[in-house]
């Protein structure tokens, strides 16, 4: 199979749109971080932090994730299978419609169009488009394993298998609705029932998208740009099987202290904590996979963004678990001490490791060498620093939102009132912003880093 049979303008297509819906994305997401140090600017509703919020969350983890996770797919897969995409056609319908999808979602999302179930917000029209992008990319997936000239299936394959199967449930069971008129309906499902399909589908979601695909990326992307090979390929497949297994009974964890079983809330806090082992098994093997290489942290500038970027993975979860246990969530649920894990993840984690995938598939696809290493160092700094200074400031803000919401005077009456809690985090909230504008400078040099030597290739 030579390089020129396989088919690489949809992975390019793909890097396109997650740089664009990135980009996009971070804008909404600065603008409402702003926000919250001056509400003044909740001018119009289609401005508000309300509606806002959706379409950052939509924009970044649907938009940017998914259309980075759909890049590495596509390569992946040729690669892996050693088989060009089988439906080219198809995937290239599957580029327009996801476009047209997210942007018809953040139009519909900005008009205040909304379920109101975090993660599923799209009105019921665009979840059919949804589910329809989804059979169609499925369709290619499992084309190319069936068709595969490669025998051994290595372990990024059992993760593109585990997420293109586990987001389509998800995605169905949780969106059954009963439509009202084009732009309105309502959850099949009623009160407790609704909340524990709402946040068994939420916490899958994040991790058949946050963490799933990532860790296929991670897999085939550290042993292909550092020359070396994995460390244990049984230890990888161990890890696989086990983080399958316990993360779809996890998503009570969201849940703690309200109606939802005790039972249930209990199996969700023991597979959590189970959840470190195959976290870590991961970990673990991309740390051993540089033994006695570590200098390539510094030769090779995609090693970092590699490193770091499960680092980030391994501290989230160990904090996911901590922060799911009783006592704790009782203190911590609600506060921003969980937004700085979110975005620990998704800042940290996801995008380290989306980037250096671009950074390597790119060059190989377009024929030339990275338009600027130099740029991607400082891109790499740039989003770490942000990213650091971020989560830590809204873990601080977090506690000590969570101590004044609990602290009582001697009568037992609260010592403050929300009001006060929330003007008390404006200094956070600025540094929040600040950081975030650091960060979004390294993610602009990235999509220029990117563009340029797009646009090399192709001159
Ligand atoms: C062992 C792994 C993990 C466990 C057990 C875990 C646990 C938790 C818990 C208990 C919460 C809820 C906190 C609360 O609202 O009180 C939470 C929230 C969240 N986590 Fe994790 N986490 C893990 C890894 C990750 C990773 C790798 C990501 C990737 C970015 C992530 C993204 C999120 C998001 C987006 C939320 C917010 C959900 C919402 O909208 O309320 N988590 N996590
Ligand atoms: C410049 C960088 C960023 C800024 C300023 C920013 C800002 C924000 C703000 C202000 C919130 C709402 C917090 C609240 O409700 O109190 C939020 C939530 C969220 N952001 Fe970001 N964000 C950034 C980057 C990202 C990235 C890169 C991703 C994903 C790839 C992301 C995904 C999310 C998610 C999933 C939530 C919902 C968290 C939850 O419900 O617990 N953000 N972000």
């Amino acid at each position: 199979m030579t390089e020129n049979s396989y088919d690489y303008r949809i992975v390019r297509g793909f890097v396109v749109s997650a740089l664009f819906w990135l980009i996009i994305g971070l804008i909404v997401g600065l603008w409402i971080a702003f926000e919250m140090f001056n509400p003044s600017l909740n001018l119009t509703p289609w401005l508000s932090f309300g509606r806002l919020r959706v379409v950052h969350t939509n924009g970044l983890g649907l938009g940017f994730g998914l259309a980075g996770i759909f890049a590495a797919t596509y390569y992946i897969l040729q690669k892996l299978t050693r088989t060009p995409i089988v439906f080219p056609r198809l995937a290239r319908f599957h580029l327009y419609l996801f476009n047209v999808i997210i942007a018809l979602a953040a139009v519909s999302l900005f008009a205040g169009m909304s379920t109101t179930k975090e993660y599923a917000e799209l009105e019921w029209p665009l979840d059919i488009a949804v589910v329809v992008m989804w059979v169609i990319f499925a369709v290619n997936v499992f084309a190319s394993l069936i068709k595969r000239r490669e025998k051994q299936m290595y372990v990024s394959l059992w993760y593109i298998i585990a997420m293109t199967v586990t987001i389509a449930v998800l995605y169905i069971v949780n969106n059954l609705e009963v439509p009202v008129n084009l732009f309105k309906s309502y959850s099949l499902y009623a009160g407790v029932n609704d909340a524990n399909v709402q946040w068994w589908y939420g916490h899958n979601i994040v991790g058949f998208i946050f963490t799933v695909p990532i860790l296929a990326m991670f897999y085939y992307f550290l042993p292909v740009s550092s020359g070396l090979p994995l460390y244990s390929h049984r230890l990888s497949i161990i890890s696989f099987w086990s983080l399958i297994f316990a993360y779809l009974w996890t998503g009570a964890h969201h849940l703690m202290l309200t109606p939802v079983p005790e039972w249930i809330q209990t199996v969700a806090i023991a597979f959590s904590i189970f959840l470190i082992a195959p976290s870590w098994g991961s970990v673990v093997n991309g740390y051993y996979t540089l033994q006695g290489n570590w200098d390539k942290m510094r030769s090779n500038y995609l090693i970092k963004f590699f490193i770091l970027g499960i680092t980030f993975y391994g501290l989230q979860t160990i904090q996911g678990p901590t922060q799911g246990l009783r006592t704790l969530n009782a203190f911590f649920h609600y506060t921003d001490w969980v937004i700085g894990h979110v975005h620990m993840g998704t800042m940290g984690w996801v995008t380290m490791t989306i980037s250096a995938s671009f950074y390597y598939m790119i060059p190989k696809i377009s024929g030339r060498p990275l338009h600027s290493i130099r740029i991607a160092n400082v891109h790499f700094w740039l989003i770490l620093v942000g990213q650091l200074l971020w989560t830590v400031t809204m873990w601080i803000g977090g506690i000590q939102q969570g101590a004044m919401w609990k602290a009582t005077d001697p009568d037992g009456s609260l010592t403050y009132n929300f009001l006060d809690s929330i003007a008390s985090l404006y200094p956070y909230y600025q540094i929040r912003f600040a950081a975030g504008v650091v960060y979004f400078a390294g993610i602009l040099l990235f999509a220029w880093n990117i563009f340029m030597t797009i646009r090399k290739s192709d001159t």
